[in-house]
């Protein structure tokens, strides 16, 4: 549906932007509420939920296994079914773009005894499902079609799921996420083994929802082990803001001059500040104030300063951290006085989309030079960005969100070819830029 009414839209120099502004909440810790809290037993409330399209396709995937999730006045209620009491689903579950949803789901299926019937959009279709696939066959999963790793997919079920140790070929939350799912399915301790940090919001949530779930560090990895045969219990969860959407406000506020921002409440747990942490090493002034822990998360306001960036090198090792904000931090190195490398980019090409690619060709098209060698990434900086370029965003939103943010800074409008995909993560994207003072007009795409 998506790509056949693109919607573009040109970002163009804008006044300074000032404001204190809250984002929607955090998009992995909402994936996970509505999914713990159909596993658990007794009612889950969750306060903040981002009503995206991903998050809403998994709150319609948990209803039609037979625990309905629904908005009741601010709160979503989720009525559990408890750890293996899915029933199989009349229809399709389409995912639409979500990965995580599909992912996650995918773990949390493995251990009903039923057939679904998996689908999603264009994008989510061409992704890679074999790195859970994989794992969760271990286990017991089926796949009917058997052979086949992408979506569309008919996946069958067990109740007789086998615990396994598992060491994490890639650095991915999900596929950690949705091994430790099943594992609270299967007869005894399933272990994942994970020597990059990546986000670990499933052990802190699943944790509040009363599994047993431990974390060693053990030669130099972390393994990570869930107690099968778990009961959880319903909780009330309230999701703090997302650092991945705050992240297109921070790179503006600092690319904007004069611009002085503050985003209230935003997640920010060590596993997602890597782009903070990039963007304070580039001379960003940026503030984590009122620190404090909502419902086992550190969350902060976040002020931001318009700054004068210098290029910096962004080491492999802090990928996980910000892997969705590459492609913003990317598109800003650009105003930034030298190089920026960027460096173990390997997961950015089976994002959404090529992300590695995409970023670098919207680069181009806008008067930026850079350039990919193999999983790194290099923008050379020159103080501003030309501008004047159409973006193709390739069905992905964070592609359109980053360049949108670069070009109210940039000589020229900086046109996206599609925003339509912006609503899968962060609907309320351009009013609350333009609340700020951002400015944004329609546009032809080609
Ligand atoms: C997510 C993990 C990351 C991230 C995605 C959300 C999650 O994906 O890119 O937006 O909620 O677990 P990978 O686990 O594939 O790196």
């Amino acid at each position: 549906m998506h790509a056949l009414i693109p919607k573009p839209l040109a970002a163009a120099r804008s006044g300074a932007l000032k404001g204190r502004v809250r984002v929607p909440g955090d998009k992995s810790i909402s994936h996970r509420a509505l999914i713990f809290g159909a596993l658990a037993t007794g009612t889950t409330r969750i306060r903040g939920l981002l009503e995206a399209e991903d998050v809403i396709n998994t709150a319609k995937a948990v209803t039609a296994l037979g625990a309905p999730a629904g908005k009741l006045g601010d709160v979503w209620k989720v009525l559990g079914r408890g750890v293996g009491g899915f029933v199989e689903p009349q229809g399709p579950l389409d995912f639409g773009n979500s990965g995580t949803g599909t992912r996650l789901m995918m773990g949390a299926i493995a251990g009903n005894p039923i057939a679904v019937r998996m689908t999603g959009d264009a994008s989510l279709s061409r992704r890679p499902m074999r790195r859970v696939l994989g794992p969760l066959t271990q286990m017991g999963l089926e796949i009917v079609e058997a052979g086949k790793e992408t979506l569309p997919l008919t996946l069958r079920g067990t109740s007789d799921l086998v615990p396994i140790v598992y060491p994490l070929p890639v650095p991915s939350a999900q596929v950690k996420s949705a091994v430790l799912i099943a594992g609270l399915h299967a007869a005894g301790e399933t272990t994942i083994v994970e020597h990059e940090a990546t986000r670990d919001h499933t052990e802190r949530m699943l944790r509040f929802f009363g599994a047993d779930v431990r974390s060693e560090d053990r030669d130099g990895a972390t393994h990570i082990t869930v107690k099968g045969d778990a009961e959880l219990t319903g909780r009330d969860v309230t999701v703090p803001g997302d650092p991945s959407s705050a992240a297109f406000l921070a790179c503006a506020a600092i690319i904007v001059p004069g611009s002085d921002v503050t985003i209230e409440g935003v997640l920010v747990n060590p596993t997602r500040t890597g782009l903070y942490t990039t963007l304070r090493e580039m001379g960003g002034d940026i503030t984590f104030l009122n620190e404090r822990d909502e419902g086992g998360e550190p969350v902060a306001d976040v002020r931001v300063r318009a700054s004068r960036l210098k290029g910096v090198h962004v080491p492999a090792a802090r990928a996980p951290s910000m892997i969705d904000e590459y492609p913003v931090l990317a598109a800003i190195a650009a105003f930034a006085d030298g190089e920026t490398r960027m460096d173990g980019l390997a997961e950015l090409k089976v994002k959404e989309s090529d992300r590695l690619a995409a970023t670098a060709a919207g680069l181009a098209a806008n008067g930026v030079a850079a350039r990919i060698d193999g999983d790194m990434l290099t923008v050379q900086g020159a103080g501003e960005m030309p501008g004047g370029g159409i973006v193709e965003t390739h069905l992905d939103h964070r592609i359109a969100m980053a360049f949108l943010t670069a070009g109210l800074a940039s000589v020229a409008p900086v046109t996206v070819d599609d925003t339509t995909m912006i609503a899968t993560s962060f609907p309320e994207f351009r009013s609350l830029m333009e609340n700020l003072g951002a400015g944004f007009v329609e546009a032809k795409g080609k």
